[in-house]
C-alpha cells in the first residue's frame, strides 16, 4: 500500500553538461515504471536543466536542501519557491553531510522541513546514527531526537506528505551496508515512534527509505523488508546502469 520511492542523490557531482548526459540515460530506463516513484536530486545548479530533460517523464526532481524562506538575504541558500519554479517537487533535508560538515542542527533542520511543507515541497527528512553512537548503544535515542525535533510542529496532515530516510552515517559511501535485519529493525522502530507521535494509520502510510551503500546487488533484499519503502542512493546513482538496476528492483 506504500508506493516504493527510489531517490538518487548526486551530492556535489556532475557539471551541468555531465548532469544532462546522465539524466538522459536514466530518463530512458525509468520510462513506464508505473508502480513506483523515482526522484533525482542533482546539484542545485543543474536542477533546472535536469528538470527540463525529465519533463513529461516518469522521474521527478528533488533539491538536495532547501531554505525555510521564500526569498530574502540568505546568501548561498536556495528557496522552496525557486526549487518549485525550476521544476522540483521535493527536498532532501538534514542529510548527514549537512549535519556533520555544515553543522546543521535539529532546530535548523526542523525549520527547513516546515518551510518545505509551507511551500508544498515534499520533505525527505534524513536521520542516522554515527558508528560511535551505534557502538555505545545510542542508536535509538539519537534517532528519536532527530525525529521528534526534526518533525516538531508537523501536523498529521503534513506528515502524510513527508518522507523519512534512515541513513546510518557509518554506511554512507563506505561500501558497508546495514544488513537487511539491522535496517528493518530501525525502520520498524521509526514507524512505531511515528505511531506514538501521530496515529497508527499515518505511521502506516509514511514512506521510510533506507540509504547507505545501496547497490544493485543488495537493493532487492533491502526492498523486501516489511518497513523499507524505498532507497536513497548516493554513489550508485551516478552511473546510469547501476541506478537503472536499482530503480528496477524486484
Ligand atoms: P552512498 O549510496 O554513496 O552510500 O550514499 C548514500 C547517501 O548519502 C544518499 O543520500
Amino acid at each position: 500500500m506504500r508506493r516504493p520511492l527510489l531517490v538518487g542523490n548526486w551530492k556535489m557531482h556532475t557539471t551541468i553538461l555531465e548532469a544532462y548526459l546522465l539524466v538522459s540515460e536514466i530518463g530512458k530506463c525509468a520510462a513506464g515504471l508505473d508502480d513506483r516513484d523515482v526522484l533525482l536530486a542533482p546539484p542545485q545548479i543543474a536542477l533546472h536543466e535536469v528538470a527540463r530533460v525529465l519533463q513529461n517523464s516518469d522521474v521527478s526532481i528533488a533539491s538536495q536542501n532547501v531554505c525555510w524562506k521564500g526569498e530574502g538575504a540568505f546568501t548561498g541558500e536556495i528557496s522552496p519557491t525557486m526549487v518549485k519554479a525550476a521544476g522540483g517537487v521535493a527536498a532532501i533535508i538534514g542529510h548527514s553531510e549537512r549535519r556533520q560538515i555544515f553543522h546543521e542542527d535539529n532546530e535548523m533542520i526542523n525549520k527547513r522541513v516546515l518551510g518545505a511543507l509551507k511551500y508544498d515541497l515534499m520533505p525527505i527528512l534524513c536521520i542516522g546514527e554515527t558508528l560511535e553512537e551505534r557502538e555505545s548503544d545510542k542508536t535509538f535515542s539519537v534517532l528519536e531526537d532527530q525525529i521528534r525535533q526534526g518533525l516538531a510542529g508537523v501536523t498529521a496532515e503534513n506528515m502524510e506528505k513527508t518522507v523519512v530516510a534512515y541513513e546510518p552515517v557509518w554506511a554512507i559511501g563506505t561500501g558497508k551496508t546495514a544488513t537487511k535485519e539491522q535496517a528493518q529493525e530501525v525502520h520498524a522502530f521509526i514507524r512505531k515512534l511515528l505511531a506514538e507521535m501521530y496515529e497508527k494509520d499515518i505511521a502506516e502510510s509514511v514512506r521510510i527509505l533506507y540509504g547507505g551503500s545501496v547497490k544493485p546487488d543488495n537493493v532487492d533484499e533491502l526492498m523486501a523488508q516489511t518497513d523499507i519503502d524505498g532507497a536513497l542512493v548516493g554513489g550508485a546513482a551516478l552511473k546510469a546502469d547501476s541506478f537503472c538496476r536499482i530503480i528496477n528492483f524486484i
